[in-house]
């Protein structure tokens, strides 16, 4: 094969994040302690009676008259999708011309540079501060198509001041996306505020605090204009039919949400006083994980954790996390079982 043959923007690009998972206890990707929704398992055990051989609703249109009766918004402000990953694909696609600028924060999300590169668009990224929050002067300073953050930060673990994140909406005339897939923790949101800034996108997913990350189901709010243009780039039926009835079952049991974000309110200052007790380093959380630096090298932490098995991430060579790894807060049996894992790897390295 011609290496020419494949488009310039998409010739260096790595495979993603893909460990040997077999049976090993996840508390690498950040999804639901409590684990399956069951609300959405109920409605998918009785998804056998659907007639599969129909397509699903073009644009999901059931599952966004149920949003947009929580958010109390419109049909029309929603986009749903296959994951909030596709909804940030459909911004880059709607707004970003090959070759202009997209601006991120550093250290963030790994896809947010990457939905900006497969599209043909370049990022600039934005240091956060030493404090990990928004240097919101030098974001409006910089030239770019859009801002892309989210909130609490992926792999950091904060939130971000509103009144920051409020100032880059409020600070230049261009797109601003929220990505909220953590959102659920806090209880802050911007998603509320779409109506009111014609440039605020907020995107949401069903994969973390609902307990659905295997239904791949995802999505946006904005303002009537730009949600629309973006309905048009969407591809169609990309929710199916199993993950649009499975994610309005989930939305109603709101007393699951509830307890998933309980449980990791419980257990955070337990798994952080373990982790403060190995000596490693813990950087303040509002999310379902922890990021931290361990005593040893993060990646031989991470590897032989993977051999006893348990899966952490490791982060410890992206610039400003020198050394960092990230768990999911657990429930106590998870945290338990991995801060055990972690004392007998340390034990074994001295
Ligand atoms: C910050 C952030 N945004 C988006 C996503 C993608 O979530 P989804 O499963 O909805 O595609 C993730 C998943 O880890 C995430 O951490």
């Amino acid at each position: 094969m011609d290496k020419n043959w494949i488009r310039s923007t998409c010739r260096d690009l790595e495979l993603y994040y893909n460990p040997d998972v077999g049976s090993k206890l996840r508390m690498d990707t950040s999804t639901n302690a409590l684990g399956a929704n069951p609300a959405g398992m109920k409605a998918l055990r009785e998804c056998v009676t659907l007639d599969v051989g129909q397509y699903p609703s073009t644009y999901g249109n059931e599952l966004r008259r149920s949003l947009a009766d929580l958010y109390h918004l419109k049909d029309d402000n929603f986009v749903v999708g296959n994951g909030s990953d596709e909804a940030l694909d459909i911004i880059m696609k709607t707004f970003m011309e090959p070759g202009e600028t997209v601006i991120t924060a550093h250290p963030a999300y790994v896809l947010h540079s990457f939905f900006v590169k497969i599209n043909g668009g370049r990022t600039q990224t934005v240091d956060l501060k030493d404090d990990f929050q928004l240097d919101v002067d030098k974001i409006n300073s910089t030239k770019g198509k859009l801002v892309l953050i989210c909130t609490p930060n992926n792999p950091t673990a904060n939130t971000f001041k509103m009144d920051d994140v409020k100032a880059l909406i409020e600070g230049c005339d261009r797109p601003v996306v929220v990505d909220e897939a953590y959102g659920e923790y806090t209880g802050k949101s911007f998603l509320p505020l779409v109506e009111k800034y014609d440039n605020l996108i907020v995107t949401r997913t069903f994969s973390k605090a609902y307990g659905l990350a295997g239904m791949r189901i995802g999505y946006m709010a904005a303002g009537l204009e730009m949600a629309s243009a973006m309905q048009k780039v969407k591809i169609p039926y990309s929710l199916n039919m199993i993950g649009e009835r499975v994610a309005m079952a989930a939305l109603k049991d709101r007393a699951f949400l509830e307890r998933s974000v309980k449980v990791v309110n419980e257990e955070r200052p337990f798994l952080q006083k373990g982790l403060d007790d190995l000596g490693f380093q813990t950087f303040p959380s509002e999310a379902n994980f922890l990021m931290f630096r361990p005593t040893i090298p993060s990646d031989q932490l991470t590897r032989e954790l993977s051999k006893k098995g348990v899966l952490i991430r490791d982060f410890g060579r992206i610039r400003k996390l020198e050394n960092c790894a990230r768990t999911t807060i657990g429930t106590r049996e998870m945290n338990s079982t991995l801060l055990a894992k972690m004392k007998e790897v340390m034990a074994e390295c001295h």
